[in-house]
């Protein structure tokens, strides 16, 4: 009964989830947060103003995240394949990070939410993996939601780095094929301590993946959305959330 009414409570009130505990929150949100240059041009700005904005929208999610009883926080923030666009805004996009924390990292102290990067932290440049550090190690202890950045984050080469290092393992010796097996190998991935993502979102009207998290979101549910990503707020957030709880996830049974 509770069930059934918390069902219809997520159909009529989406801008407005008020309980945690008797209905089926995600646990675990990734966003692919797309949109930010085409809300600039629709506007007649600069592609670096849509990301300015976009940036914006972070702490409105967090906190609604925060708010519903989400556990984990992923948010796609740059890819391995983003660094083919201009120098210009490749730059711009890479001191987001610092910008982002400067301003907000007191306020997400404040929420005991817990930084987290997952990306390679190769060709990063020093500001913006000595803010995101700071930040990863200023929260170490904070117990509450947990903010995961890609930064520098392709799924395939995660992947790939992953067999690499078993290669190595096995090559030495340390380990057999035999030790191989779903659990073992989500181990040697950038989510290692992470469960799958429940819910993916998906801003600005694609319905593609652009290299996100193959592996862990085998059996997510998605959902996109032609809202850009500037535009975003903590109801669409919600409106997720919601249209998440009436899915029947049945993982390959009945
Ligand atoms: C998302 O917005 C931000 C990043 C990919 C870093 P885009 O910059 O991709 O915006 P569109 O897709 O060009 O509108
Ligand atoms: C995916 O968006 C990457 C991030 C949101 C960081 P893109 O805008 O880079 O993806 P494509 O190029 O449209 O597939
Ligand atoms: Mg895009």
């Amino acid at each position: 009964m509770l069930e059934k009414f918390s069902k219809w409570k997520a159909n009529f009130t989406t801008n407005d989830l008020t309980t945690s505990e008797e209905s089926n929150i995600p646990k675990h949100v990734a966003i692919i947060m797309d949109g930010n240059g085409r809300w600039a041009k629709k506007k007649g700005l600069p592609r670096i103003a849509g990301h300015r904005e976009g940036m914006k929208v972070i702490n409105k999610v967090v906190r609604k995240a925060n708010e519903l009883g989400v556990e984990i926080l992923t948010l796609y923030a740059f890819s391995t394949e983003n660094w083919k666009r201009p120098k210009t805004e490749v730059e711009y996009l890479l001191k987001l990070p610092e910008r982002f924390l400067g301003i907000e990292l007191p306020k997400l102290i404040e929420q005991n939410v817990k930084v987290r990067l997952m990306g390679s932290l190769e060709n990063l440049p020093e500001h913006t993996l000595r803010a995101v550090e700071k930040a990863v190690y200023e929260t170490r202890n904070n117990t509450g939601l947990v903010l995961n950045f890609a930064l520098n984050y392709g799924s395939r080469y995660e992947i790939l780095e992953a067999m690499k290092a078993i290669g190595k393992q096995i090559q030495a010796g340390e380990m057999t094929e035999d030790d191989i097996s779903e659990e073992s190998f989500s181990q040697y991935l950038m989510t290692a301590e992470l469960r799958d993502p429940d819910l993916l979102i998906r801003t600005s009207g694609e319905i593609r993946l652009s290299n996100f998290m193959l592996w862990q979101l085998a059996y997510s549910e998605f959902w996109f959305t032609d809202v850009l990503w500037p535009d975003f707020n903590e109801h669409h957030f919600t409106e997720a959330v919601a249209v998440y709880q009436k899915r029947a996830r049945r993982y390959g049974g009945i």
